[in-house]
């Protein structure tokens, strides 16, 4: 039996009967949009639909002063002083690290036999690099892994507490690459200015723990997918081990197919109608990208994971002002792990005594372990 159908971690029959019953629902005290055209069109409207999600951002919660939650002109401002940092050719000048990172990770699972691609893998990876590229200590990644969990989860006071213990973190290194600037990120944003005028501090930390969050949690569960999607079907895992061309497509699958972050909310700033509803000045909507990218209307049989599905416009890294500034090193790091696993471990297979187990969240998608037997 196929991974999603025995254990039931993605609602995808949920989504496709919103979609079809209910595309726009006001349920819970907020709009909900399951369906492609509509969550695009949203996603493509910040005039009428803020990422702000309150007129005065609290300085004790810095992720909302970050460019996530922001709205032009100021997204954009933000947006330029960290965009040099993500071009295709400085990200693509991160491969040969990455690469280093990723063996000696699988060096150890080696010396053992297995190991949980999740917590030996997938998920150390992506903070290894984030934390290289701001130039953090990659000692503290158990700290970090904490903080992003806590980040994405739904225990409200420990969300606050790790907003406090992350600025007082990022506070204390921005101070220190002020008077001894280094070659990351770090000294580089303390040193930009939007405008003619420096980064806030409470944006500037805003900023570091977005990093920290949208670049770990997602490409942990990125990675998770796509070994859950290969075990399943053998015949792909085998055909991109022969064929390295087919890596691409099959990692944008499993972003359309399973994708990381299930949904982002918005503020409706006017009065606007989709699909009939009328929504409110001042009302949240929730965006549900994992419904959008399984839109029948969009995708031919949505269900299927198809690593050679064409054309493959899925949203899993949003769309318009607030597109993902790292998809591209998201998609790196993922060609590198998942070709580093072909080359060494051609006979690797999830260990299906393992019960699967979904990350404690309602907007990102990931499991929280994942054996795997490598020999
Ligand atoms: C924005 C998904 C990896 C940094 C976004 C958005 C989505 C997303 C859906 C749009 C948010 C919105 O419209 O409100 C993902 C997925 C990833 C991934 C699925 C991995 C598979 C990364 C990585 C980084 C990153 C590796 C950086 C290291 C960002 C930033 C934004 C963003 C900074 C905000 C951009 C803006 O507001 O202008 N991501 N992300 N993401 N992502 Fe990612």
């Amino acid at each position: 039996m196929k991974w999603n159908e025995e254990h039931g971690l993605l609602p995808l029959a949920h989504f496709a009967s919103m979609r079809a019953t209910e595309p726009v629902a006001y349920q819970n005290g907020a709009w909900h949009v399951y369906r492609y055209e509509d969550a695009k069109a949203i996603f493509a409207d910040p005039g009428r639909f803020s990422s702000e999600m309150s007129d005065s951002p609290s300085p004790d919660v810095p992720i909302e002063h970050s460019i996530l939650r922001r709205d032009p002109p100021k997204h954009r401002q933000l947006r330029a002083l960290v965009t040099q940092a993500f071009t295709p050719r400085a990200i693509e000048a991160l491969a040969p690290r990455i690469e280093t990172l990723a063996h000696e990770l699988l060096d150890k699972a080696e010396a053992r036999g297995g190991m949980d691609a999740i917590g030996d893998f997938a998920g150390p990876l992506p903070v290894l690099v984030i934390a290289e590229m701001l130039g953090i200590p990659s000692r503290d990644r158990e700290q970090f892994k904490e903080w992003s969990d806590a980040l994405v989860g739904t225990d409200y006071d420990r969300f606050m507490q790790c907003q406090r213990e992350m600025s007082d973190y990022f506070g204390r290194i921005a101070d220190e690459r002020k008077r001894n600037p280094h070659d990351d990120l770090i000294s580089r944003l303390v040193q930009a200015e939007a405008d003619g005028s420096p980064l806030a501090p409470v944006e500037l930390i805003g900023f570091c723990i977005l990093l920290l969050v949208a670049g770990n949690e997602t490409t942990t569960n990125l990675l998770g997918g796509a070994l859950l999607c290969f075990d399943d079907r053998r015949d792909d895992w085998e055909a991109i081990r022969d064929d390295r061309s087919l890596l691409s497509g099959a990692i944008e699958e499993t972003l359309r197919y399973c994708s990381p972050v299930l949904n982002m909310t918005r503020r409706v700033r006017q009065t606007a109608v989709v699909a009939d509803r009328k929504l409110e000045a001042g009302e949240y909507v929730h965006l549900w990208i994992g419904s959008a990218n399984h839109d029948e209307a969009v995708f031919e049989r949505p269900d299927r994971f198809d690593i050679r599905r064409s054309p493959n416009q899925h949203l899993a890294f949003g769309h318009g002002i607030h597109f993902c500034l790292g998809a591209q090193l998201a998609r790196l790091e993922a060609r590198i792990a998942l070709g580093a696993l072909l080359d060494r471990f051609p006979n690797f297979r999830r260990d299906r005594t393992a019960p699967l187990e979904r990350v404690d969240s309602s907007f990102v998608f990931g499991v929280k372990h994942l054996p795997v037997l490598l020999s």
